[in-house]
């Protein structure tokens, strides 16, 4: 019997970027989740497949000491997708002391890649879970999350904040501060997710912001403000507090706007989704494009974001309070 595990996208509700310079980042998961399926085989070898990554399927197969895939990889994104699988599978190895057990692994996923809702780490956190189970060892989420972020580290090279991991593997609102990472109580947040089909390059946005933040002032005072903002926005969390929660969204927003990693197609959903009564709306991730959020019990946000010309994919994605499972 193959295994299966899922794992759910997130968005931020507060705090991204600022994170990356030591301020507290609260993420949400997502209802939108990525499953991954994995069957070991009696030989060492990987073959990786990927019918839904909102990209056209991929096949790849090769060695456990193969290195490349010896096929022509599709897209970067793709090549981005497989260095993650691969790297997954190596920590499953390692955790279960299995170093040449090989895998047929297939991945299914509805979340849009490089969009900000945490597509990687979700593919990562089913990946681990599932391959260890298929080897016999059962993981905590903590211990999947750990081994996670150890990959994303890996793939990522250096470039990884333990958010994404963390939460896609915990579920619900989790709270990051550099190394420490926790559980939030939260209520059922409204989310609607608004997505302009556009996918970024984190790595570049977050350079763009360090050189800001080295040349002005202003920059660094805003890194700062949004760690204010963080803070009181987890008051308004542990309240429930929906109304203010969407105001500090707005706020978030414009303090990104300042940092230079918004875009107009992301402003004009904003303020879409403001227009259409959310109590507030954000870009989610790095920004540059692909998704922003914003919260919205109704579906007046949801239609007014299909109608809006920049906007390719409108959809409700309610707070995910299970993280990594067994399916
Ligand atoms: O867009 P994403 O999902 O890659 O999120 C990036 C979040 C940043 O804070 C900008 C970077 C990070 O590693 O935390």
């Amino acid at each position: 019997m193959p295994t299966t595990s899922s794992a759910p996208g997130k968005v931020y509700l507060f705090g991204e970027h600022a994170v990356v310079y030591g301020e507290p980042a609260v993420p949400c998961a997502i209802e939108r989740r990525a499953s991954v399926t994995v069957r070991e085989r009696d030989d060492d070898r990987l073959r990786v497949s990927a019918d839904d990554l909102t990209l056209d399927g991929f096949t790849v197969e090769y060695g456990v000491d193969g290195g490349s895939p010896d096929v022509d990889v599709p897209t970067p994104l793709i090549e981005a997708a497989m260095g993650y699988v691969d790297a997954s599978v190596a920590a499953a190895r390692d955790a279960a002391g299995r170093p040449q057990a090989g895998f047929d692994v297939e991945i299914e996923s509805d979340i849009p890649l490089g969009a900000g809702l945490g597509s990687s780490a979700a593919v990562v956190v089913a990946a681990v879970d599932a391959a260890t189970r298929e080897l016999g060892v059962e993981l905590a989420p903590e211990e999947v999350a750990e081994y996670a972020y150890e990959v994303e580290y890996e793939v990522q090279e250096g470039e990884a904040s333990r958010a994404d991991t963390f939460c896609s593997a915990m579920g619900g609102a989790v709270r990051v501060e550099g190394d420490a990472c926790e559980t939030l109580d939260a209520p059922d947040l409204p989310f609607v997710v608004g997505y302009d089909g556009a996918s970024h390059d984190t790595g570049a946005l977050v350079a763009g912001v360090r050189a800001l933040k080295d040349e002005y002032d202003f920059a660094e005072d805003t890194v700062e403000a949004i760690g204010d903002l963080v803070r009181q926005g987890e008051d308004a969390l542990a309240e429930g507090d929906v109304a203010e929660l969407g105001r500090l969204m707005d706020f978030n927003h414009g303090l990104l706007s300042a940092l230079g990693v918004s875009a107009r197609s992301l402003d004009e959903m904003v303020w879409a989704a403001r227009d259409a009564g959310a109590s507030g709306a954000k870009l989610t991730g790095a920004g540059g494009g692909g998704c922003i959020v914003a919260l919205d019990a109704g579906d007046s946000t949801e239609t007014a974001l299909s109608l809006t010309p920049t906007c390719a994919e409108a959809f409700r994605a309610s707070l995910a309070h299970e993280g990594v499972r067994a399916e």
